[in-house]
């Protein structure tokens, strides 16, 4: 029968699928998001997220070398800090000898080449557990004055040895106001990959358990995003774009797809997507259910990342994703 057009011509084998393939996935776009924690030889399993555990430094630093010899090129750092060391100012967020400097420094120090990115917000750090300042007479969450202290634990996280500032705080203009602090202190070269679009969202549930950082009273939708909202990502996005962010992330991943096309399609910087700590507990629960193939799911949800329009894709998939695709 002549059907001119047969799509499965396309399809037919393993050569001419990968050779029309479009989109690729490999270890370097990959960014590994590792919990921290004080101590040495510790490796504290966290519940909701099979396989990952808060690491000691000393067991970062071996994971950091496994994601190394795997091709994983940058580790997202994220301290569980002690709630004694917690208060309403968050000052321990820039404190050059506390345990995110000292993760920061031993990661530098043992693997030079290995990129570290360092995360901009103040909940870890909080009494309030929120992002930024707590106003203790209505519960608000304060813009400018949070700013300062932003930027003052940008600085110490260049200082310790961080080639990435991530901030993960949603406050307005501080892309900008980091990036000027960055600048003044002569960290010029120091990129800043912004947490552009970061939404409301009931997938950061494991996160704030392996941090224990839920906030104590309310919750974050006076600043992060409303997950009904498209076009807000734009707007956003270009403001980052604007104050000099280098890299433009959408946060959380798989149910935003639609946002990072969106992005990809408006912006020349690289896009990044954060394949949240919920996406990879519902992979793993099914998975160990025997619901799914946990492998070949990994593998189609990061690739759906990359032909979504994604660049980098941080995602605590990156050693397991790395090692299935370097077999
Ligand atoms: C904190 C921060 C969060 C995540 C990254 N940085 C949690 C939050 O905003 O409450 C979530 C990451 C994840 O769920 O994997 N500013």
């Amino acid at each position: 029968m002549l059907i001119m057009n047969r799509p499965r011509r396309n399809r037919q084998t393993d050569a001419i699928r990968s050779m029309v393939r479009e989109a690729h996935l490999l270890p370097e776009h990959l960014i590994a998001p590792l919990f921290v924690i004080e101590g040495k030889n510790q490796r504290v399993p966290i519940k909701s997220m099979p396989g990952h555990s808060r690491l000691s430094i000393d067991q970062l630093i071996l994971e950091a070398r496994e994601l190394d010899a795997l091709g994983v090129k940058c580790v997202s750092l994220f301290p569980a800090i002690d709630d004694k060391l917690k208060n309403d100012k968050a000052t321990e967020a820039y404190n050059p000898d506390g345990l995110n400097s000292r993760a920061i420094r031993a990661v530098k120090e043992a693997l030079p080449h290995m990129m570290v990115m360092g995360d901009i917000a103040l909940d870890p750090y909080s009494s309030d557990g929120h992002d930024g300042l707590v106003d203790p007479k209505n519960g608000e969450v304060l813009n400018d004055p949070t700013l300062d202290v932003l930027a003052k634990q940008a600085i110490c996280e260049a200082r310790a040895g961080v080639d990435i500032i991530g901030p993960s705080d949603m406050m307005d203009g501080r892309v900008g106001h980091i990036r000027r602090a960055l600048d003044q202190e002569g960290f010029e070269r120091t990129l800043i990959m912004s947490y552009s679009a970061k939404y409301a969202s009931a997938f950061y549930g494991p996160f704030r358990e392996a941090l224990d950082s839920a906030p104590k009273k309310g919750d974050k939708k006076t600043y992060q995003m409303d997950p009904a909202n498209g076009s807000e990502a734009l707007r956003e996005a270009a403001l980052d774009e604007a104050e000099g962010a280098d890299i433009l992330m959408v946060k959380p991943g798989l149910p935003y797809l639609d946002i990072i096309w969106r992005l990809k399609q408006e912006f020349t910087l690289p896009i990044a997507a954060y394949n949240v700590s919920g996406e990879y507990a519902m992979v793993k629960a099914a998975a160990q259910n025997g619901w799914i193939d946990n492998d070949k799911v990994i593998l189609e949800t990061l690739t759906c990342f990359r032909r979504a329009g994604a660049d980098v894709i941080l995602t605590y998939f990156a050693k397991e994703a790395a090692g299935l695709l370097t077999k």
